[in-house]
């Protein structure tokens, strides 16, 4: 188990070196959702965590937002930057090799929404989730969006493979932490919830829920 948690981020780096469009090129179903919200929100400054390769960060680029994103991943920035400068948005990203379990290095009220795709249910317990959620909502303005993806305890991995503690599984050397809606409601203190919904993604199919909730 200890080794796993150690090495999901060189997992994901070498799945990053061996697979340069891992998630495709696409925006994803939650990301043009959220882009519909940020847009009549009037949203500048977007921060993306575990962006990943940036299949939504260039969604948001190429509507003039500025995003910030993070990632632990060099491999995945390395090639969000490429794509970002062959399509002249190069000026719009900061990018920001982190790991999100050591904090937000932003300041307080300092962004206008927070934006993520499946990264909260990565290999995260409950209370470095929870540290998460209120770093989030630190450097978040008031009214500020923060919409997430996470897969769900309909998903047809969940109880599959090996049990990594909580409510995470491990599947071909990926850990994924499923979420109730009990647990979105419990991680969701401090914000107003907007919206839980579900949709699905990919072959499997993956069940997810998308969530929007607001700084007060
Ligand atoms: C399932 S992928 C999703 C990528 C992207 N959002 C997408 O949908 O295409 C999750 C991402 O979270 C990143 N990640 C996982 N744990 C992290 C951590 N503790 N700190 C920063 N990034 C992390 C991984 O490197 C990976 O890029």
């Amino acid at each position: 188990v200890e080794e796993l948690t150690k090495n999901q981020r060189e997992h994901w780096e070498s799945i990053y070196r061996d697979f340069p469009e891992r998630f495709g090129t696409e925006p994803s179903h939650i990301g043009l959702g959220a882009l519909k919200i940020l847009m009549e929100e009037g949203a500048n400054t977007i921060l993306e965590l575990g962006c990943g390769q940036g299949r939504d960060t260039v969604l948001f680029l190429q509507e003039g937002m500025k995003v910030i994103a993070l990632d632990y991943s060099r491999t995945c920035l390395n090639q969000l930057e490429d794509n970002a400068r062959v399509l002249g948005l190069e000026g719009l990203l900061e990018l920001k090799e982190q790991d999100l379990r050591e904090g937000i290095p932003f300041p307080d009220d300092s962004i206008d929404a927070c934006f993520s795709h499946m990264f909260f249910t990565m290999q995260l317990s409950e209370d470095e989730l929870a540290a998460i959620f209120s770093e989030v909502l630190r450097v978040l303005r008031s009214g500020g969006f923060n919409i997430y993806s996470v897969r769900n305890i309909d998903d047809p991995h969940f109880l599959h493979g090996t049990h990594m503690g909580e409510d995470m599984w491990e599947m071909n050397g990926f850990v994924v932490h499923y979420f109730s809606e009990e647990k979105v409601r419990r991680l969701a203190k401090g914000y107003d919830i907007v919206s839980i919904d579900e949709f699905t993604e990919g072959p499997l199919p993956k069940r997810l829920y998308q969530v929007v909730l607001r700084k007060p």
